[in-house]
């Protein structure tokens, strides 16, 4: 059982900022990504679409004989992962936007969300922003157009660059103190972020507590793998392999695949 690999899946090469975590507290974890890019971007999708295409991704990772699944995006967490925990019987682990500790540690009370319109209209958004956003000036943007250009391999582009000026000046001009990036595509803008942010900002990403949750409930059920050899890495997408082989940088191999 414990040899299985961890699934993980995304609307594209995004979630692959989540497996780099995963990998990094779980070295001996076997683990599959399933980059689902043809249908990328999920963000403007209605939450059904969001909920069928969550579905043909757990199905392919179950296929595939995964141990638990990583849904390593936001869009699909908070629009689906509800669902697809009363209807499989595997843990599912979720990411979604780590409002908690940019509410609790703001100084000035005001923080910025980045995430996609999927994200920020979702049911499970609002429970949160409702729980721990009181008092608080909390100050949502849609990423429009970003989830497009880190797919289409223009991460460093003028364009990225022209997008997230704008979206980042009226958190900049109410003063935030902490912007939360709802989206696992972001974490690769961070270069960028930090060059339009002033210095007492402070980014906040779900990455890493998303590979410390998967350790716990790995834990929970005994389902670690007890073999402490050098681990396996399986990638898969649907579109280019190109892009994701960039992010993830030598060593490992991505393979197409029609699903
Ligand atoms: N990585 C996905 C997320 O975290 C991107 C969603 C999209 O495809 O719009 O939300």
């Amino acid at each position: 059982m414990s040899k299985q690999s961890i699934g993980i899946f995304d609307s594209g090469v995004g979630g692959t900022s989540i497996w780099k975590e995963i990998r990094a507290l779980l070295p001996f974890e076997n683990t599959m990504y399933l980059a689902d890019s043809k249908n990328a971007p999920y963000g403007p999708k209605g939450k059904e679409r969001i909920i069928e295409l969550s579905i043909k991704n757990t199905e392919l990772l179950l296929e595939k004989d995964c141990k638990l699944i990583v849904v390593a995006c936001n869009t699909a967490t908070t629009n689906a992962i509800k669902h697809l925990r009363a209807n499989y019987n595997i843990p599912f682990i979720g990411i979604e936007p780590a409002i908690k500790p940019a509410a609790l540690q703001t100084k000035t009370n005001a923080i910025g969300i980045l995430a996609t319109k999927g994200t920020l209209s979702s049911e499970l958004f609002h429970e949160t922003t409702n729980l721990f956003g009181d008092g608080i000036n909390i100050i949502e943007q849609e990423g429009e157009g970003i989830v497009q250009l880190v797919e289409t391999g223009k991460l460093h582009s003028e364009e990225m660059k022209g997008l997230l000026n704008i979206y980042l000046k009226p958190m900049i001009e109410a003063n935030i103190d902490h912007l939360v990036l709802g989206c696992t595509h972001y974490p690769y803008l961070m270069p960028l972020l930090l060059d339009i942010l002033p210095k007492h900002v402070k980014i906040i990403d779900s990455g890493e507590a998303v590979a410390r949750q998967t350790k716990a409930i790995l834990e929970k059920y005994q389902l670690l793998n007890s073999q402490k050899i050098k681990s396996k890495h399986q990638f898969f997408t649907n579109g280019n392999p190109e892009v994701m082989n960039e992010l993830l940088g030598d060593g490992f191999e991505v393979e197409p695949l029609e699903f």
